[in-house]
Parts: structure tokens; sequence; C-alpha cells
């Protein structure tokens, strides 16, 4: 998706900063509630990341491209789903108050905001308070409720697929802290060969460290777990062109020499795996 200088200006003179007055002059729709088991931290860092929402919300974001983003939020053109037509998106934080507020700046709902409070809940996570503004008040009640049950519905789901981020973000963090800058170094043995099915990617944990075992072109290769990104799972065993794709924000990483096709972030470590002479696979360099 190409960015233009319309895109662009469709963002022009807009503050950075929420206006809460501005709810007065809005129309209330309603409200969907959600508890959810994560950190405000998880919670507040998924607000500020723009770049996820058409992998992990493919249902609500067939694409987007960056216009800005900041400490103060971001400015996103996106693509709907079934060739649903474009958007212009805006999403305001307020980061002392676990507040934020997005806007369809243009496009499809034009002037719909949605203001989302996050608080911690009790030692159970945080609930979430969405509520949904429009610009003028619907045509009739009914067509009210029609439209905020479909709201409902649409961000149970997205909620859903949020949980599910942060839940495995988390474990990934806890994962690498308590490894603690250990790696693993050329030597270690990963396992009997025939216990390994070629075709899969293999999910081992050795000293604490997560590593994938793949058969790659007719060798074994072996990479981190977590994507150099934010961590996201790279255990798919779907390779295209020796590319392995994270689920979380699409980027793809080479197995031969770990580069992002992008250079968006850190290469992947992959290192190289040999088979002994008793049949045993050993990784050949550090990871
Ligand atoms: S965590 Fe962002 S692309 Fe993998
Ligand atoms: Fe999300």
């Amino acid at each position: 998706m190409e960015l233009t200088a319309a895109d662009r200006a469709a963002f022009d003179g807009r503050p950075r900063e929420i206006d809460y007055d501005r709810r007065e002059t809005l129309h209330y729709l309603g409200e969907y509630r959600r508890e959810l088991p994560n950190s405000l931290n998880r919670m507040m860092e998924n607000a500020y990341d723009w770049e996820h929402l058409p992998f992990v919300h493919p249902t609500s974001f067939a694409d987007i491209e960056l216009v800005e983003h900041g400490s103060w939020g971001w400015r996103c053109k996106t693509a709907l789903p079934n060739n649903g037509g474009m958007q212009a998106v805006e999403l305001l934080v307020d980061k002392p108050r676990h507040y934020w507020a997005t806007t369809v700046v243009e496009g499809f709902g034009q002037g719909v905001e949605i203001h989302t409070q996050a608080s911690e809940n009790g030692d159970d996570g945080i609930v979430v308070s969405v509520n949904f503004y429009l610009p003028q008040p619907p045509e009739s009640e009914a067509q009210g409720q029609m439209l905020l049950a479909a709201l409902i519905h649409q961000y149970a789901t997205l909620y859903d697929e949020d949980e599910a981020l942060m839940t495995s973000r988390q474990e990934a963090l806890d994962i690498r802290g308590k490894a603690n800058g250990r790696k693993l170094t050329a030597g270690i043995l990963l396992g009997a060969s025939d216990a390994f099915a070629p075709e899969a990617a293999s999910l081992l944990t050795v000293s604490g460290c997560r590593l994938i075992l793949r058969h790659v072109e007719g060798n074994w290769i072996a990479h981190a777990a977590a994507c150099p990104h934010m961590l996201g799972p790279l255990t798919s065993p779907d390779i295209a062109d020796g590319r392995v794709t994270c689920p979380w924000h699409g980027y793809s990483f080479s197995l031969a020499d770990g580069e992002e096709a992008r250079s968006r972030c850190a290469a992947l470590k992959v290192a190289r795996v040999t088979e002994n002479e008793a049949g045993c696979l050993v990784l050949e360099q550090d990871l």
C-alpha cells in the first residue's frame, strides 16, 4: 500500500493530545468491557503497536501504512478487509492515565471515536472499558442497538486476539528473563535425529533457552524460537522462499543468514546443525 500526500494531509492540523471535552459534542453509543489477565504495561504497548493490526486482527484490518508515530500515539492509513476501502486512523495516548482515543479521521465510519480506559483489576490483571462515540446520533434506536452489537462483537474478537498476543509475549519475556543472557554454545547435543520429523518445526528447550529445529533443503538448522523484533513465536512449520514469517508483525527472516527482508529489526540467530556418527544432532554454531 502506498502513502500519498493526500493520505498525510488527512491529519493536517490535528492536535496530538486527547481533547476530553470533545466527547460532549459526540453521541455516546455504549461500552464494551473486558477483563484481561495481562498487565497494564503489555496493554499500553499493544495500544502503541500499530504494526500488528493486519497480522493479529485480519478480520478487522487488511493492511496498514504508518504516517507518523511517537510517544503521543500514531496515525496510519489502513485498508479494511474484503475491499472495504481505506481509512485514515489516529490513536492518541494519555499514558499516565492508561487511556487512549482512536478516531476514524477519513473513510468508512468517519468521525467515530473509540475511547479506552485500562485499569488494574485487583491481583487479576486489568479491565478495559471501551466506549464508542458517533459523530451524530443514529437514525433510530434500533439502528443504534444494531451498531453497538456489531461493535461489541468486533471488539470481543479484537481483545481475544490481543489477549493471546500479550500473554504469549509476557511468557517469552519471562523465559528471556530467566535465561538471563545465557547462550547455547556450539557442541550442544540436541537429540537423536530420528526423533524429529523433517517436515516439522520442532520446539526444543535446552538449558532454559527455546530454539526451533528445522530441516531445510536437506540440512538441519536451528534458530531462536522468539522473533528478534518483539519475541513473537517463530514456530510455524511453513517456510516460503527460505524464509520464516512472524505472525505478529509479518517480519520475514532468511533461514540462511537470519536477515529480515526489509532490515526492520536485528537478524534472527540461525545456527548450522550436523548429525554425528551416533545419529545425534549437534549444534555447530553458538545460538
Ligand atoms: S514480534 Fe514483531 S515481527 Fe515478530
Ligand atoms: Fe491489537
